[in-house]
């Protein structure tokens, strides 16, 4: 009998057709995240199952799904996933580190300008048809990034990737790790004065309990006012909330590309606040990153669907190696 393989998401038939040929399928291809119940029922009998961010693993699909060998994400980060359920049940988990590393620190890098420097205020200040002088001289001001001094917070392969473009920029780095780094050209500091001594705060740790809110309402109340806080890493790093509140009043300005919501509701406060740049997750967007994720994916997804240990896998728990 040919094995089964859930699929959560729509992609390329080009990328998939390999996959035909060995599983039989079952590919969700709605235009919303898949229903949990449709997930679990998909799964009950099912052996791989290739998901993205966008589809929660929960514990209780997990536990439903007995027959299953191998949870592969097109992602790097696993937080939508429950992995101490999913190394509980023995299930190897399948992530993408590496290959996003680049395309994720330049969106960062490309954020911090466009907050800094007004980008995307100015072509919709444009677009709206209220340029009716010509050069002046304090038109759009914004601030300097070779002036700056900038907080990376977590100095992992994407926080370290984005500080070797900063080098180059000229500016100021501080830098704070769970687990104490050294990098050249950065100042290790503490967490406090990351944010306390910084004109922008860029967030790279990976989303775990203990980072739930790492920019709490105390953090971003002792940014320099004027400051900015660039996020490619995930919503719920920060206190919205309280985020919201710090643009509104003015005192703070924003890069986000990820919310703890997504997608962001059309009615959401981040939408009216002109100091605010948005972007929908993209981080890793340019077609080659894309590619290489999906080919992880697909590398980690047939490994576990043969019984074999995973290429890149989140939770080595399972094969008796730790974390
Ligand atoms: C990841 O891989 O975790 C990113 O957020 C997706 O771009």
């Amino acid at each position: 009998m040919t094995s089964k393989c859930v699929i959560s998401l729509d992609l390329p038939e080009d990328i998939v057709a390999p996959l035909g040929g060995q599983f039989e399928l079952l590919t969700w291809s709605g235009s919303e995240a898949m229903p949990e119940m449709t997930l679990q029922n998909w799964l009950a009998d099912a052996e791989g199952l290739l998901c993205a961010l966008s589809t929660p693993i929960t514990a209780s699909v997990i536990a439903r799904a007995e027959q299953l060998k191998v949870i592969s994400t097109i992602s790097v980060g696993v937080d939508h996933i429950d992995l101490a359920a999913a190394t509980a049940a023995s299930i190897p988990v399948g992530h993408t580190p590496g290959v996003l590393v680049d395309s994720t620190a330049d969106l960062a890098v490309g954020l911090m300008i466009a907050a800094t420097r007004r980008i995307a205020e100015a072509d919709r200040w444009m677009r709206t048809g209220q340029w009716s002088q010509g050069w002046q001289s304090d038109l759009l001001l914004g601030t300097d990034l070779s002036q700056a001094t900038v907080g990376i917070v977590g100095l992992g392969p994407i926080g370290e990737a984005t500080v070797k473009r900063l080098r180059g920029f000229g500016c100021r780095i501080l830098g704070w790790n769970r687990t104490p780094r050294v990098l050249e050209g950065v100042e290790t500091v503490d967490l406090e004065d990351v944010f306390s001594r910084c004109d922008i705060v860029s967030l790279h740790t990976a989303l775990t309990p203990d980072t739930v809110q790492i920019a709490s309402r105390e953090r971003l109340a002792s940014m320099r006012s004027g400051a900015t806080l660039i996020n490619t890493g995930r919503g719920a790093l920060v206190d919205e909330e309280a985020l919201i509140k710090e643009l509104s009043s003015g005192r703070l300005k924003a890069g986000l590309d990820v919310f703890e919501t997504e997608p962001l509701p059309s009615d959401h406060a981040f939408l009216s606040l002109e100091n605010a740049v948005l972007l929908p997750h993209v981080g890793s967007a340019t077609r080659s990153t894309r590619m290489a994720m999906v080919t992880r994916a697909l590398e980690n997804l047939q490994a576990g669907m043969s019984g074999q240990r995973l290429p890149f896998c989140a939770n080595p728990e399972v094969y008796g190696l730790s974390a």
